[in-house]
């Protein structure tokens, strides 16, 4: 999966994930869907994807794009201000995902409505699963951001790979804020890339900016 992030050409965006996006509320872009498909494509069969703020689904149901047998899950407490034209035709964001699952997943994406401080509360899986690819994208407050990296890792697969939203524009300054705190005191932690902001605007996609950490418990993880 390091690899493959490493050598990713953000300049080669298929037809296919633009067309998922026209299926869905995004709040992502096609850059984001390949990379979120692909790298879930490594994952093993015992292991599952994770999210954190999954609101209408756009990258939660990315990641099980060409993935029929992989379980993903997404956590989100649905508390944020969502006037009606976010949950449109809905009544609320929560019945916009449940939607999009039932249109476009075979059954092999599943949410919690929850805090994500409490979801974490006590397991060291999900539903029995190791995560190997996680995505933090929920509240962007320095605070948030760190907690949502430190607190996963209870539930990671000795090696995962962690990815963070919004490292540019408006939020730029607190995720990497968070992020540069994480990799300075967990050394099982280490910076893959930041998917280049420029490539994507290019591309006229919805962009803010990607990053990719890997997460390993063996000693090499510093030399990516
Ligand atoms: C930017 S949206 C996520 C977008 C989504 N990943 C996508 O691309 O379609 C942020 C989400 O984080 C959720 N969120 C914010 N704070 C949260 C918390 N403390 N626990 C769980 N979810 C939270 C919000 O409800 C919101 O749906």
């Amino acid at each position: 999966m390091v690899q493959f992030l490493v050598e990713f050409d953000e300049n080669q965006i298929e037809e296919q994930y633009r067309d998922y996006l026209k299926q869905v509320r995004p709040m992502t872009g096609a850059g984001i869907v390949k990379i979120l498909s692909k790298t879930c494509s490594f994952i093993d069969e015992d292991k599952c994807y994770l999210e954190v703020g999954t609101y209408r689904g756009s990258t939660l149901i990315a990641a099980s794009l060409n993935n029929p047998n992989l379980i993903c899950f997404g956590v989100d407490n649905f508390e944020g201000h969502n006037p009606p034209e976010c949950c449109h035709p809905f009544e609320t964001i929560e019945e916009g995902l449940q939607d999009a699952i039932a249109r476009l997943t075979n059954g092999n994406v599943k949410y919690f409505k929850s805090d994500y401080r409490k979801f974490f509360r006590g397991i060291d899986s999900v539903d029995g699963k190791k995560v190997e690819v996680y995505l933090y994208d929920g509240s962007h407050t320095i605070e948030d951001q760190y907690w949502g990296l430190k607190l996963a890792t209870q539930v990671l697969a000795d090696e995962a790979i962690v990815f963070v939203d919004d490292s540019f524009m408006d939020d730029g300054p607190a995720v990497w804020s968070a992020i540069n705190q994480i990799l300075s005191e967990d050394e099982r932690f280490s910076l893959i890339r930041e998917f280049s902001p420029e490539a994507y605007k290019a591309h006229g996609d919805l962009w803010c900016g990607f990053v990719a950490l890997r997460f390993s418990n063996k000693s090499e993880a510093h030399n990516v």
